[in-house]
């Protein structure tokens, strides 16, 4: 990588220095996060719902040089004939397998090139208001997630990547997933605030009033989702919405998408781990959360729900930035973020990261599903492309909230909102439940 040379490292702005630190910080992990695999790994495709890894790759590059060297620096693409094999909405998914892509070290050289040219350009003209920069750095972080998602399908038993983190803390007392905590009614502010980044669906910020209801303290741990499953979760047709039975049946679902049929280990990256009961239940479907909430006599928390537990704060009257203040998350102290430990956590493990009302891990450990669709708030304006979110609001998509063990740092804060299709469980989803007071 070319070093930062010329004005920005003579007289760089801190905000100028902090982005490019945090671009090359992400790159160092996204190359971490790869380092381990062969060459026919990376270019394989391990699901049909996922890219081949080297897609993420190239990806990354295109979508740098296409927002930070040609739309910010207003230079030509390094490789226009490749702006529409690397743009993820003209090249869904499904043929990403189907196409001719770079090899892999064809990508990691055009990862490198379009670096170069991102540092030539800060070097000349700065990081102006610094936006699609940030843009730049959490798509990376993003497509870091979903690599994992990627490689935690693909089952690889040598994969090797460093567990950065000890054991860690069990929490005392244990939690079930199944204590609640009672907010009452009254209004709440949801969304981003105008200032700072914010992905478009975030915004507008907005007052709204929410009924009294309960909430899960805790996601559900996997001891509790082991009872619904032997319970006959799985078999009692009452607990079902219509189109969560049949999508079982077709697919014959039993358990959630990790654990082993004795139902006494789960998958992780590749690693067999026993079913630890504390951790919270992972890799199950919208579906499926829904189910377990229905036999117990809940349901899904809506968005609004989920995000006035996690940053109202009844006594300033205030939405707070994160659910234990304005800190930025500290992985380890607040929440199990930024894959330290590649893996869920026990449920209340960190105490610290504490809501107002009192709700533990809505940040980090598992994206939490939320009974809403996708939709924009009322006022909603596309930003900066309508393909971000906008083509995706509809019924198709239920809201997922709160990161998992996988979500960079940067990018786990409450207002963000993560979507997915009801039968999907490559995610590193669990769920919360609620009920109405
Ligand atoms: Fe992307």
């Amino acid at each position: 990588m070319t070093p930062v040379t010329g004005p920005i490292a003579a007289h760089p702005s801190r905000a100028g220095r902090e982005l490019v630190e945090a671009l090359e910080e992400a790159r160092e992990r996204t190359l971490a996060l790869v380092a381990s695999l062969s060459t026919a790994d990376l270019e394989r495709v391990h699901s049909p719902l996922m890219s081949p890894l080297v897609w993420d790759l190239a990806h990354i590059a295109a979508y740098e040089d296409l927002w930070l060297v040609h739309r910010y620096g207003e230079r030509p693409l390094l490789r226009e004939d490749l702006a529409a094999t690397y743009d993820a909405f003209e090249t869904p998914r499904a043929v990403r397998g189907d196409i001719e892509l770079l090899g892999a070290a064809q990508a990691r050289e055009y990862l490198d090139e379009i670096r170069t040219r991102t540092l030539e350009v800060i070097d000349e003209r700065g990081v102006g208001d610094g936006e699609l920069h940030e843009l730049v750095i959490r798509h990376e972080h993003q497509h870091n997630e979903t690599m994992f998602q990627t490689l935690q399908l693909a089952s690889l038993r040598d994969y090797e990547l460093a567990d950065r983190r000890d054991s860690p803390p069990s929490p005392d007392p244990a939690f079930t997933g199944l204590e609640m905590i009672e907010v009452p009614p009254g209004p709440c502010t949801l969304g981003a605030p105008a200032e700072g980044f914010a992905y478009d669906n975030e915004r507008p910020r907005h007052r709204t009033d929410v009924r009294g209801y309960q909430i899960g303290c805790t996601p559900i741990t996997n001891a509790t989702y082991l009872s619904f499953v032997e319970g006959g979760g799985y078999e009692r047709r009452e607990w079902w919405s219509a189109e969560g039975w049949a999508w079982k049946e077709q697919y014959d679902i039993t358990r959630p998408d990790a654990w082993t049929a004795d139902l006494a280990a789960e998958w992780r990256l590749g690693r067999l781990s026993p079913l630890h009961p504390d951790r919270p239940v992972v890799h199950v479907s919208w579906f499926e959360a829904d189910a377990f909430a229905r036999a117990h006599g809940a349901r899904l928390p809506t968005e609004r729900e989920w995000e006035k537990a996690a940053t109202w704060d009844q006594e300033s009257g205030m939405a707070r930035a994160y659910p234990w203040g304005s800190e930025h998350p500290v992985p380890g102290r607040h929440a199990n973020l930024d894959q330290l430990g590649c893996g869920t956590a026990p449920v209340g493990a960190y105490p610290e990261g504490a809501s107002p009302c009192g709700c533990l891990g809505l940040i980090g450990d598992v994206w939490e599903w939320t009974a809403s669709a996708f939709d924009g708030y009322a006022g909603f304006v596309a930003h900066p492309y309508r393909e971000y979110s906008e083509v995706f609001f509809g019924e198709d998509y239920r809201v997922l909230r709160g990161g998992s063990w996988a979500t960079r740092a940067r990018v786990a804060t409450p207002t963000f909102r993560n979507w997915d299709y009801p039968q999907r469980r490559q995610l590193f989803a669990g769920l919360r439940i609620a009920r109405d007071l």
